[in-house]
């Protein structure tokens, strides 16, 4: 069943950067693009498994820091090679200040 989880408050992530987000057995990117918006990935990376939460926001791409491997966080799709497979997204939002995704 879908649940709305708090995140962070919207201070905790600059603009153009990206912080993990742990909750129960799954980990995620959460993401703040450069018009201030907020974006919600899987955390793993679907090349290797790195964690997309350490790599680096470029615009609305974040780029994997293991093999330098790219993806448009909005949507998820493969932008840079060697990543090619899709990464799952999550609806974020903010509320009072707090951003909060919708997780499975
Ligand atoms: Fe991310 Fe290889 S693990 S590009």
């Amino acid at each position: 069943m879908a649940q709305s989880v708090r995140v962070c408050s919207v201070a905790d992530i600059e603009e153009e950067d990206v912080m993990r987000f742990d909750h129960g057995d799954q980990t995620f990117a959460i993401y703040r693009c450069p018009d201030g918006a907020f974006f919600a990935t899987d955390g793993y990376c679907t090349h290797e498994g790195a964690h997309l939460g350490d790599g680096i926001v470029d615009g609305y791409e974040i780029e994997c820091p293991l093999h330098f491997g790219a993806f448009d966080y909005r949507n998820g799709e493969p932008t840079v090679a060697p990543a090619c497979v899709r990464l799952k997204t999550f609806p974020a939002t903010v509320e009072d200040g707090a951003v909060f995704i919708t997780i499975d």
